[in-house]
């Protein structure tokens, strides 16, 4: 694998695109600048961006920061006893070490988290969010949600709301023709009762309006947000934060990931704020600042927040306030 990886780098090829269509996350530990490095290398690659995850060596260990007491485990356990959340993943998704992209962008140590394994169905970072966004969904519900063209979150939708034996109706709007986008497309296309693609900006409300009247007249419609960024959405993602306290042995450096809706580095957010880490999280822009901003990345974190406190779940001990950076990414305004 690492030959591989050192192939791929030499060739200047596509890492992420190589990885496939799913979240690929990595993780580093290092000092100073290097995450930013890693996060600014990432930001200049297309979308298939990453997640990078560093280590602060002067921590030593969790147990250090007394943090040796935090049962991850039956916290997960206790949020999931509280919402409930449907079964679409395989959890917890692999952490992989890569020294040769570690090396390569200037740090000790750099992991990658294979989100892209979440779920042989369709995997990637919207898996976690489903699994919450769906709880009630079944026979007879018809989801409706919206997202640009070759959305993969459109996509994501679709197959898992199959799955449920329910239906999903897509507005689409513009995003740019690629090849990934047009693979993406037709795989949507396939398994959802209906896309309402607009061919411009102006003509999107009409075809939302299209999609969720057609919704209505199929049976029970559930309306899933863009990128599904509901606050419940982001106890998922921070189901991955969890996950990462069981395999790292550290607290990381920093947690880099790619920054659309917002949940995902929402619920990275609150993990690292609820396990006491003092971790940077950086999201990595790859959607219009209107939507991809780091008000709306605090807000859904605290409002995931509030709805944990709301549902009684016992927290690990008082969240504390993890920094965030917001990072110009491949996307283009
Ligand atoms: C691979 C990948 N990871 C993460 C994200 C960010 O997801 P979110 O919409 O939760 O910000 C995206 C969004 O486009 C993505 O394509």
């Amino acid at each position: 694998m690492l030959i591989r990886l050192a192939q791929l780098l030499h060739s200047r090829r596509d890492l992420f695109e190589r990885f496939g269509e799913g979240l690929v996350e990595f993780g580093i530990r290092g000092l100073g600048l290097a995450a930013q490095r890693v996060a600014g290398a990432f930001a200049r690659g297309p979308r298939g961006v990453s997640d990078v995850v560093g280590g602060y060596p002067h921590f030593g260990s969790l147990a250090v920061k007394g943090l040796e007491a935090l049962d991850t485990a039956d916290f997960a356990r206790k949020i999931r006893a509280a919402f409930s959340p449907c079964c679409l993943g395989t959890w917890p998704t692999p952490l992989e070490s890569h020294p040769v992209l570690a090396a390569r962008t200037g740090v000790p140590e750099l992991w990658i988290k294979r989100e892209d394994r979440s779920s042989a169905l369709y995997g990637g970072n919207k898996v976690r969010g489903l699994e919450f966004l769906f709880r009630d969904v079944g026979p007879g519900d018809v989801v409706v949600t919206i997202g640009g063209w070759g959305s993969t979150h459109c996509l994501a939708t679709a197959r898992h709301a199959r799955a449920l034996g329910a239906q999903a109706v897509l507005a689409q709007f513009p995003q740019g023709h690629s090849d990934s986008e047009a693979r993406t497309s037709r795989a949507s296309g396939s398994v959802a009762r209906r896309t309402f693609a607009a061919s411009s900006w102006t003509g999107f409300p009409l075809e939302w309006l299209q999609a969720w009247s057609l919704a209505g007249r199929l049976g029970r419609r559930v309306y899933i947000p863009g990128g599904g960024a509901r606050p419940v959405a982001v106890l998922g993602h921070l189901l991955a934060t969890l996950e990462l306290a069981q395999q790292l042995s550290a607290p990381p450096d920093a947690i880099v990931t790619a920054l659309g809706s917002g949940g995902t580095a929402a619920g990275i957010l609150l993990g690292c704020s609820l396990l006491g880490w003092p971790t940077r999280v950086f999201g990595v822009r790859v959607a219009s600042r209107l939507v991809a901003n780091r008000w709306k990345v605090e807000s859904l974190a605290r409002r995931a927040l509030r709805l944990m406190i709301s549902r009684n779940v016992p927290l690990l001990h008082a969240p504390t306030s993890p920094p965030l950076s917001v990072v110009a990414g491949s996307f283009n305004e």
